[in-house]
Order: structure tokens, then C-alpha cells, then sequence
């Protein structure tokens, strides 16, 4: 038996060491097959970064009607690209595959969290597709036509969307991990007209009874008519008659013949919810054509993707905008098999990832660094455990990578061989912006290193917006690209405002600061609004605040993202409650509680602090710069413009006991 203390010794060592080595050129053998591996693509993509698009948009997609232009920019920042192409997503994703005889591929190795396996191919996704965008139809869901979709990991999500995509409906997924409260709030301001969900999800072998929490916070919202039940776990679920209705009895009883119908290029895809400086999200508007090219574009050159001989693995949740890029729109665009997980990295035990890629011969695993934390907080022997040879390249999406956790990938998961690609992007986006290209990039631990072909992305000094030659600035993108967001969904001023008020029209705001290196190489700091990010996960400080002060014994709170060695960010919460409660354990819980039910679990605050009073300045305005250094245990920045300087002494003696109550 080896020594696993002595093993994880040498590889912190030679990990120390290999912090020392400043880039990583891509390795010769994986650089002569690579799909490019001729840096002119940059150029040539910058010299015309519109047709260099349409000329993607034709090679890689079947358009109905091929677009005639490129990019509409008579009204910007309201871009239009492909305008008079036609092209329906789920013919993309499905029809031409299994027109072109890939009908016996497997579209998805769906692994379900009690060690179930279901291969379900191009052949049976297109089948099941066409039977629920008829059964839609047949539930009075037309073109344009908002569905909501509350699903977990399970190959009905990719049926939904994509059944959506086949008649012009409009979905909006939300995210299993978020709670009912937020799926309601998501679906009345879209005016969802249907919902599909489940009765029950898994989780780490408990059951949550979905339908029923559905049910308590939906059941009276007008415009929603009706909700359609996957039966995936066989839990008990209420079923109201008129309005609820199986998805296994509706797609049997459907024709299953549903032709697609050519989408206009701008027409709606599809809408995400995410996260902004306010309380209430931004609902993210995405369109066909330009959506399609950017995902489809990206995730083939990006990845290297060769979908004869590759397995996919995108370990992220449907429910955000890197699965709906990179789990189902990308990949099936593609045609390519992927890897869908059903659980979470530890259940049934700790090797469960390894395990999936040995078993499935994993090519490309693309993944949040919160996940690597987790596993190097485990160890590398779990993953020694495994044959992951089949790995030939990996990825990192959603937070910044620290370089020791980016070497730790490297070396335990990639066996030295695999290039690294961190990539950065957004909801915002719709696909990968800035990224290295495994067969030309040399890669250096921490970095994004450059734009995409077509993509410009500058940083920029803060006030003046003159370009930073080197040093830290706020991250724009400089021109528009296909997968832009249109606009927030009903809320024009508000996309104005929030990207394009700073710098004018024709500079996006990303709201992340970000670094030039003296080559020219991008490292993304972090957000520069209130939107922390843990784990990957987008929240708002607001949100996190509006549902810690709905607890009655709140009076005020403050929330801010504080360091956090394993989620990149953590919630912490400072709290002052009302008249003359006292602070308790009980109470703590039922703070976070408070944030599960509003929010979800995964938004509650790791941390809260009791306080007296908050920091604010005379026009009441909480200053957060200094609760963020207090809980930091930095050096306080500026304090004269408090309103009661006293406050932070106070604070800072409410921390001290904190410290002293931890040993
Ligand atoms: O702050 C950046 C961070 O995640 C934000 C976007 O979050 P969301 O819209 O939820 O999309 C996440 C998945 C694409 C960005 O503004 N971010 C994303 N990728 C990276 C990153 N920060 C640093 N490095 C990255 N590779």
C-alpha cells in the first residue's frame, strides 16, 4: 500500500515548484491533430469579425433559409444578426443527425444518482422531442409562448427544451437547486403559460417532493395554465384536475410526428433568469440564430471536438446557462455523446466523477473550480483510484481558477497531458468569450488568456474608459458578437441601463475588473457590482438581503461575498435584529432558513454576524467596502464619511468574539 501522506507531500512539492513554470505551450502531439492550430485565425477573424461569423454560421449549421447578412446594427445596442436566415433549434440539435444515419448515437450516458444508466440516442431524443412538442401544442402552448422548466438532471430537461425549440415556445428554465418561492417569482414575470416539473427530485439518496412545494407556491398564478409532471422518482404528488397532467400519459397520447418549424433567426430561444445589483433578477434573452452559431462555434473549436470519437462531459446543471450551452444546445448541435450526471460529486462516494469517466472513456470533462477544491480537499488518491487516460482535455468554467488548484487538475486529473482551458463568460454571452485554443494557446495557470476568434474584449481604466496597456481595469467587450443577449426579457431600459449607460452603446459592460499582463494575457478578477459568485453560482448581495429581512426578527441586513478557499466566495450576512431580541443559535438557523425557502439552499449565508447597528453614510447609503474589509480582517479603508464612526468599533469587538467563540 502506498503512503497517501507521503504521496500528497511530493505532489504539494512538485505543485509548489510548478508554480514557477509561467505557461504552458500546447503539447506537440495533441497541437499537429488539433482542428486549428494556425494562430492566423486570429487575424483573420479580426479582419472582418462579421463575415468571419457568417462564414461559422454556415459551416456548422443547416439553415432552412441561409441568412443573406450578417449583422444588423442600425440600432444599437439592439443587435440583430442572421435577421433573414430561418433555422429551427431542435432540427439542428436532432433532424440532421439522424437524417445523416447518426440516428443510433448516443446523445446522452444519463448516470442517475442510484447508479441507473439510460443511453438514450439522437434516434429516441428526436422521437421523444416531437411527442412532447406536440403534446405542448395539443395543451394550447404556442410560438412565443413562455414554458417554465423546473427539472433536475434527467434527460426529459433536454426533451423540454428542445420540444420548445421545435414549435417557437420560449423556455425558461430555472435551476433545480433554487426554491419554489424563486421559481414563481421567475414564472409571473414571464408570464409563463405552462411548467414543466417533477414529482420528486434525488438528492443524495433523500427525496424532495417537488410537485407538492410547486403546488403551495404557484398554484394561484393567472397566467400559468397548465403544469405537466415528469414521474421520475414515484413520490406522492397532488394533481390538480384541469390544469395538471402527466408527461408520460400527454407524450403517449401524442402524434408523433411534429416537423420542425423554420424559426426566424431572431426569433426568441429561450430566457434565463440570472443575478444583478438588484433584488430582482434579469431575465436574459436569448435568440436562435446567433445563439446557435456562438454555442456551436465555441464548442467545437474550443474543445477540439471530434463527435465520431469523443465523450463529452459538461459536470454542470442544466438549470444554468453553461448547461443550456454545454450540455444541450452545443453538444447535440454538434452531434456529439455527452455525459449527463444525474447527482452530486459525493454520493454515492467520493470517486463517482472518476468512476463515470472511466466507465464512459471521458474525452473532455469541463468543470467549476469549486469542484476541484472540493477534490483536492479529498485527496488525489480518490482519483488515482481510476483509469482516466481517456482524458485528452479539460476544462474550467463559471469563477476564477487559482493557479495551485489549476496545476492540481493539470497533473492528478489530466495526467500532465491534457491542456487547460479556463474559460470566461456569462449568461450575458451565451457562449465561451475568452478562452485559450488548445492547439495553439500556451496557457498559463490562472488566466483566460485571450478573446475567442471574433470576440474583442478590452479592459479598461474606470472612469475615462481609455484601454489599459497593462494592470487592472473593468473587463468590456468592444464589439457586438451572434450569442449577445438581445435585451432582458420586457425590460429594454433596464438592458440600456445595466450594460450600456457607462460607456455608451457601443461598449458592453461586463461588470467583472479584470487584469492585461504584460503579454497581452486576460486574468479575470471578479465582479465589480453586488453580485457574488459561490461556487460558480451568480447571486446578488440584494436578493440574499430582501429575503433575510422578510424573517420577523430581522430589522436590517447587509450581505456581502467574503473569500472562501472552497467556494471562490462565501455569503456573509451582517444582521441587526428588531427591538429587543437577542441573538441565538435557533435564530441563526432560522435566518437561513428564511434564505432557503426564498432563495434555495445553496444561497444561505455561510456566515452571519449580529449587529448593532450598520455602517452607513450620512445619506444612509450601508457602506459595504467596509464590511467587506472587516470581515476580510483587513486593515479598515476610509471611515470619515460614517454617519457613526462608533459602529465599527463595535463590529470589529462583535468579530473578536466571534474568533474567540471558534477555539
Ligand atoms: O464573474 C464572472 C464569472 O462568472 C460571471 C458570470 O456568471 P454566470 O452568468 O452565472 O455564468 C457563469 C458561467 C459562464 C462572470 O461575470 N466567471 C465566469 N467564468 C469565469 C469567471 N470568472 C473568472 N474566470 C472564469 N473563467
Amino acid at each position: 500500500m502506498s503512503d497517501t501522506r507521503s504521496d500528497d507531500a511530493a505532489l504539494e512539492h512538485r505543485l509548489e515548484q510548478m508554480l514557477e513554470i509561467d505557461s504552458f505551450p500546447p503539447p506537440e502531439a495533441f497541437r499537429e491533430r488539433a482542428l486549428w492550430s494556425d494562430p492566423a485565425i486570429y487575424e483573420e477573424a479580426a479582419a472582418d469579425p462579421v463575415a468571419w461569423w457568417t462564414a461559422r454560421a454556415k459551416e456548422l449549421l443547416d439553415w432552412d433559409v441561409e441568412p443573406s447578412e450578417g449583422l444588423d446594427d442600425s440600432d444599437p445596442p439592439f443587435y440583430r444578426w442572421f435577421a433573414d436566415g430561418r433555422v429551427n433549434a431542435s432540427a439542428q440539435c436532432l433532424d440532421r443527425h439522424v437524417a445523416a444515419g447518426l440516428g443510433d448515437r448516443v446523445a446522452y450516458h444519463w448516470r442517475g444518482e442510484e447508479g441507473e444508466r439510460r443511453d438514450v440516442t439522437y434516434a429516441e431524443l428526436l422521437d421523444s422531442t416531437q411527442r412532447f412538442a406536440n403534446a405542448l401544442r395539443a395543451l394550447g402552448v404556442g410560438k412565443g409562448d413562455v414554458v417554465g422548466i423546473y427539472l433536475p438532471m434527467i434527460p426529459e430537461v433536454a426533451v423540454a427544451m428542445l420540444a420548445c425549440a421545435r414549435i417557437g415556445a420560449i423556455h425558461n428554465v430555472v435551476f433545480g437547486g433554487f426554491s419554489a418561492e424563486s421559481v414563481r417569482e421567475r414564472m409571473e414575470f414571464s408570464q409563463a403559460r405552462a411548467l414543466v416539473t417533477v414529482d420528486g427530485a434525488r438528492r443524495k439518496g433523500r427525496t424532495a417532493p417537488v410537485k407538492r412545494q410547486v403546488d403551495e407556491h404557484l398554484g394561484d398564478l393567472p397566467a400559468l395554465e397548465t403544469i405537466v409532471v415528469v414521474r421520475a422518482t414515484g413520490v406522492e404528488c397532488p394533481m390538480t384536475a384541469g390544469r395538471d397532467v402527466f408527461y408520460e400519459e400527454v407524450c403517449a397520447a401524442a402524434d408523433p410526428d411534429c416537423p420542425a418549424e423554420p424559426m426566424e433567426a431572431e426569433h426568441p430561444l429561450f430566457i434565463l433568469y440570472t443575478s444583478g445589483s438588484t433584488a430582482k433578477p434579469k431575465g436574459i434573452l436569448h435568440t436562435t440564430g446567433g445563439y446557435l452559431t456562438g454555442v456551436t462555434t465555441t464548442h467545437r473549436y474550443v474543445f477540439d471536438l471530434r463527435p465520431e470519437t469523443d465523450v463529452w462531459w459538461c459536470a454542470a446543471d442544466v438549470g444554468w446557462i453553461t448547461g443550456h450551452s454545454y450540455i444541450v444546445y452545443g453538444p447535440l448541435s454538434n452531434g456529439a455523446t455527452s455525459v449527463m450526471w444525474e447527482g452530486a460529486p459525493d454520493h454515492p462516494h467520493q470517486g463517482i466523477w472518476w468512476e463515470i469517466v472511466q466507465d464512459h472513456g471521458v474525452s473532455i470533462l469541463y468543470a467549476a473550480p469549486t469542484a476541484i477544491r472540493t477534490f483536492i480537499r479529498w485527496g488525489a488518491e480518490i482519483p488515482g483510484r481510476y483509469d482516466l487516460t481517456s482524458l485528452r482535455l479539460l476544462g474550467s468554467v463559471g469563477e476564477p481558477i487559482n493557479p495551485k488548484a489549476w496545476l492540481w487538475y493539470h497533473e492528478v486529473i489530466g495526467g500532465g497531458r491534457c491542456p487547460i482551458l479556463d474559460t470566461w463568460w456569462q449568461t450575458e454571452t451565451g457562449a465561451i468569450m475568452i478562452t485559450p485554443l488548445p492547439g495553439i494557446t500556451a496557457t498559463k495557470p490562472g488566466s483566460a488568456t485571450t478573446p475567442f476568434p471574433g470576440i474583442a474584449a478590452d479592459v479598461v481604466e474606470e472612469r475615462s474608459g481609455e484601454p489599459v496597456a497593462e494592470g487592472q481595469g473593468l473587463l468590456v467587450l468592444e464589439r457586438p458578437w451572434p450569442s449577445m443577449l438581445r435585451t432582458l426579457y420586457k425590460e429594454d431600459e433596464r438592458f440600456l441601463e445595466t450594460y450600456f449607460s457607462r460607456f455608451g452603446r457601443g461598449r458592453y459592460l461586463v461588470g467583472d475588473a479584470a487584469r492585461r499582463d504584460a503579454d497581452g494575457h486576460l486574468w479575470v478578477i471578479g465582479r465589480i457590482d453586488d453580485v457574488v459568485n459561490v461556487s460558480g453560482h451568480r447571486l446578488s448581495t440584494a436578493e440574499v438581503e430582501s429575503a433575510i429581512v422578510a424573517h420577523e426578527k430581522v430589522a436590517e441586513a447587509a450581505v456581502i461575498g467574503q473569500s472562501d478557499p472552497d467556494t471562490g466566495q462565501a455569503i456573509c450576512a451582517f444582521v441587526t435584529l428588531t427591538g429587543d431580541t437577542e441573538p441565538s443559535e435557533e435564530l441563526e438557523a432560522a435566518v437561513r432558513e428564511e434564505v432557503a425557502t426564498r432563495i434555495g439552499k445553496f444561497a444561505r449565508p455561510k456566515r452571519i454576524v449580529w449587529a448593532e447597528d450598520l455602517p452607513k453614510t450620512r445619506s444612509g447609503k450601508i457602506m459595504r467596502r467596509l464590511l467587506r474589509d472587516i470581515a476580510e480582517g483587513r486593515a479598515l479603508g476610509d471611515v470619515t464619511t460614517l454617519r457613526d464612526p462608533g459602529v465599527m468599533a463595535e463590529l470589529e469587538a462583535q468579530i473578536a468574539a466571534e474568533g474567540e467563540g471558534e477555539d
